[in-house]
């Protein structure tokens, strides 16, 4: 079976079991603080198991894309040394909401392995749940009990908390869990010990497959345990272990999920897998992280350098120097790897092939500045290691290290790995000393705490009423404190909101909640998965009222403006710059329209000017606002709805149309009734934020309004000013014209003014001894035009010692030059002299022995200079 039938068998199986089979939701997560990225299948349906929302289906399955990288489940650092963790895997799982329990669960995992797909039931181990009293946990009897009727019980294990207790992350849903294990060694040294002493032992062939988690607790953030409301039903199945098992592989990227990948690596790189460990590792990061990253900027995550954005930018860092050290691949090559993976999951996961090429180029760019950093960084290395201190202690200090890896991205390992080349060693305590300073400054500088749920009133989902109404009657359900640093906040969730919560690119809508006569202003609201989350700065002194909750219209109405026209945009980009340009993010607020998009080239004036034509005239149009809720998607997608990569769509959608014909989308916003009311679309920056992605700036409605008003004053200031000519461009370049001319004059008559001091000088030029002095103060216009002077006068004495003083725009300047011949006879200083002068303007100098300035505050002074110069007696002190 190749690895495309046995996901398909997966779903069928479960599909014929009643289950509803859902697309993946996207690797990186949004509307959750206390994930990054999707690291379980379980993830998109967290509110579900919380009781925040109700599922439409009480049975789903599907193959969910995660990555492990950060967080509680982080698998980065084994990733390549070992042949079945991964950064970005598959995770095949089904699901019950309250549905069916532990009895079906674990029943049809059995079938489904042991009759589906035929693995060997021999070499199969199951575990249960061990029980922990510190926790006041059970063992798990029931699935014993369960187990035992398909299971010998030899092959059933206890296990502990840390490997049969599942959850998410600090906080959220958890519960015991049954994992299957599959012992994959040959036979010969399975005679020698039985698999279950290896069974979660770190055994490369002795691997753990599925998980089954029964989902009946919620870890709240003072540590405890809460029961769920109801029972449910997580599992989650490793793809790629799974399809190496059933190919009886002895590697995950033995299997066809990832040879054509590694066959690809290696006719690029000139090396064979196989036969060297190293390069072989290699390899296996390559494989694994080109996924990683992949994925991750298809749903929308650039690399960057912060939050998620760092994670991807590390994970790709990572991949790019075991290709450089180990297969010698200097230049970039990751990018051309996407047209191989976008095959290989279209009709999976389609986004990559519908974005390749955009995907290809963020990575081929991250590639190129990496390299280049990655050449400074050696070069460093090579410094730092013939350094004195490093020569003497032949150790690289730990603060090096770690500047290294902050700074350019050197992965320890591979400081370590160079620094031994050398004979050197490095400090790892140092560098671990570094790095954890780092966390704890990173740590405070964002320390946030948040409390527990305060419920006041059990309600089955938050209700939203914004898009009909922006007042509204209601109870508050829940609330919670979240500390920071300087102050504390609280998060209402009412029962019903009128409250729009940030999403999609809008901003969360602002208001109060009144009750009793006492105002609690709203300052912000915001989604945590489907809670809608208001934040006010202090708790109604009655949390139990009924409220009257009002958002601020006339913001929201320019938020709207804002959103709707983004529509407008979006399409007339289309239009004008063509179907690649695909929404990588956007920021509607009240003041301003930001709109990101995948486009490779700046986006020309003329095309600017054709943008806002576009969209001016479907504003004028005035076209009425054609919203549908509960729109099936399959209907929505007919009806050419734009989706965003990126976005969690449900089974039912929202669909936002302005003319059917101009901007249909699918969209959570809020909107304004008709196009009319939008008033005035004007760009007002275009540039790029990141490789292959431009970033619109505009204004609607008053704003826009404001800004060109601003414009039209200003061209009258100007106007003004010119004396109101009838051609104001005309009068301004000649203008400038007249400028550059009198210029080029100033500029001839200083010359002539130079030449005239200069002959003037040359004529009180004073013969003492050896020396020709002149000593004087002048009058020219630049330090320049000085050191002109004293250049061309030593040009035309002989055996000059020279001390020029001027004040320059009000402040005084110095210029000592002597004669070559004399500094090297009488080792003269001009540099000492000049410095030396300097104290009479309260300033400092430098220079050379032959010529040296100096620049000082005071000039009243420099007549006091110039009479010290001459008081110097130069010559008596030569003889
Ligand atoms: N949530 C469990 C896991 O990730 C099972 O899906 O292992």
């Amino acid at each position: 079976m190749n690895s495309k039938e046995i996901r398909k068998q997966f779903l069928d199986f479960f599909k014929n079991k009643s289950h509803q089979i859902v697309p993946s939701a996207p690797i990186v997560v949004k509307n959750d603080p206390t994930l990054m990225f999707t690291n379980a299948g379980m993830n998109q349906f967290k509110d579900y198991f919380l009781g925040n929302a109700t599922p439409s289906n009480r049975r789903v399955a599907d193959t969910q894309k995660c990555l492990r990288v950060s967080g509680k489940h982080n698998d980065l650092e084994d990733v390549g040394h070992d042949t079945y963790h991964h950064t970005m895997f598959e995770m095949l799982g089904n699901w019950s909401f309250g549905d069916y329990f532990k009895k079906e669960a674990l029943e049809w995992a059995w079938e489904l392995l042991t009759e589906v797909y035929k693995l060997p039931k021999e070499r199969l181990y199951v575990s249960v749940f061990g029980g922990d009293p510190a926790e006041n946990l059970e063992l798990d009897h029931e699935a014993f009990e369960i187990w035992k009727t398909m299971v010998p019980e030899d092959r059933i294990i206890y296990g502990s908390k840390k490997d049969n207790f599942w959850e998410m992350g600090d906080t959220g849903p958890c519960g015991p869990c049954s994992e299957i294990h599959i012992d994959l060694r040959p036979q010969a040294e399975i005679d020698l010990k039985p698999g279950r002493e290896e069974v979660n032992a770190d055994h490369p062939q002795v691997i753990e497959i599925w998980n089954n988690v029964f989902i009946q607790y919620n870890r709240l953030a003072n540590g405890s345990l809460e029961n769920l409301p109801d029972k449910h039903v997580d599992t989650g199945m490793g793809f790629e272990r799974l399809v190496r098992a059933i190919q009886n592989k002895q590697s995950n990227y033995d299997t066809d999920v990832f040879t054509g990948t590694i066959a690809y690596i290696e006719q690029k790189s000139g090396k064979k897998y196989g036969e060297n460990e190293k390069v072989d590792i290699a390899m296996r990061v390559i494989a694994d992280h080109i996924r990683a990253v992949a994925f991750a900027i298809a749903d929308g995550q650039l690399p960057s350098n912060n939050k998620a954005g760092y994670v991807i930018r590390r994970i790709l860092r990572r991949a790019v120097r075991y290709a450089y050290t180990f297969l010698d691949l200097k230049e970039p090559f990751f990018s051309t790897l996407i047209p191989l993976l976008a095959e290989q999951f279209d009709g999976v996961f389609p986004e990559l092939i519908a974005q390749q090429d955009f995907v290809a180029k963020v990575i081929l760019e991250e590639e190129i500045s990496f390299l280049k950093t990655l050449e400074t960084g050696l070069k460093k290395l090579e410094d730092i290691a013939v350094s004195e201190s490093v020569k003497a202690s032949k150790v690289i200090d730990g603060k090096t290290v770690f500047e290294l890896y902050d700074t350019f991205g050197f992965p320890v390992d591979l400081t370590a790995l160079i620094a031994r080349e050398k004979g050197l060693g490095i400090d790892e305590a140092g560098f671990e000393v570094a790095m954890l300073e780092q966390k704890e400054r990173s740590r405070n500088a964002t320390a946030v705490e948040t409390g527990d749920w305060i419920t006041v009133k059990e309600i089955d989902q938050v209700q939203f009423v914004g898009y009909d109404d922006l007042q509204a009657y209601s109870e508050i359900s829940k609330y919670r404190e979240v500390k920071s640093k300087n102050k504390s906040l609280y998060q209402i969730v009412l029962e019903r909101t009128p409250f729009y919560g940030e999403s999609g690119g809008q901003v969360g809508d602002k208001g109060y909640l009144e009750a009793n006569g006492e105002k609690v202003y709203i300052v912000d609201t915001q989604k945590e998965n489907d809670l809608i989350v208001l934040i006010a700065d202090k708790l109604p002194s009655d949390v139990n009222a009924n409220f009257n909750c009002v958002v601020d219209a006339s913001r929201r109405a320019l938020v709207e403006n804002n959103h709707s026209c983004t529509h407008l945009l979006h399409a007339a980009l289309k239009q004008v710059l063509g179907t690649h340009v695909n929404q990588k993010g956007s920021l509607v607020n009240d003041e301003i329209l930001r709109f990101d998009f995948s486009h490779f080239t700046k986006v020309s004036d003329e095309e600017i000017a054709q943008i806002e034509k576009i969209v001016n005239a479907k504003i004028r149009e005035n076209i009425a606002l054609n919203e549908r809720r509960n729109v099936p998607i399959a209907e929505a997608t007919k009806l050419g709805a734009m989706a965003l990569f990126g976005e969690k769509y449900g089974e039912f959608v929202r669909v936002i149309t302005f003319d059917p014909n101009y901007s249909v989308e699918l969209c959570g916003g809020t909107h304004v009734a008709a196009t009319g009311q939008i008033g005035l679309f004007k760009i007002v920056a275009e540039s790029s934020v990141a490789a292959g992605v431009r970033r619109i700036e505009a204004y609607t409605s008053v704003k826009a309004e404001a800004y060109i008003n601003e414009q039209i004053d200003t061209l009258a200031a100007v106007k003004e000013l010119l004396k109101q000519p009838k051609d104001i461009t005309k009068a301004l370049e000649s203008l400038l014209n007249e400028k550059s001319l009198l210029q080029k004059e100033v500029e001839q008559f200083r010359l002539q003014a130079l030449q005239h001091t200069k002959n003037q000088l040359l004529t009180k030029v004073e013969n003492q001894g050896e020396l020709n002095l002149l000593i004087d103060q002048v009058s020219v216009h630049s330090a320049e035009e000085l050191k002109t002077l004293a250049y061309e006068l030593k040009a035309k004495v002989a055996n000059l010692y020279l001390v020029l003083g001027a004040v320059i725009e009000g402040k005084p300047q110095l210029a000592v030059m002597i004669a070559d011949e004399l500094v090297a006879k009488h080792n003269l200083n001009a540099v000492n002299i000049v410095k030396d002068l300097a104290k009479e303007i309260q300033g400092g100098g430098g220079g050379q022995a032959f010529f040296a300035t100096a620049g000082g505050k005071n000039a009243e002074g420099l007549a006091k200079a110039i009479e010290k110069a001459k008081a110097l007696n130069l010559t008596a002190n030569l003889s």
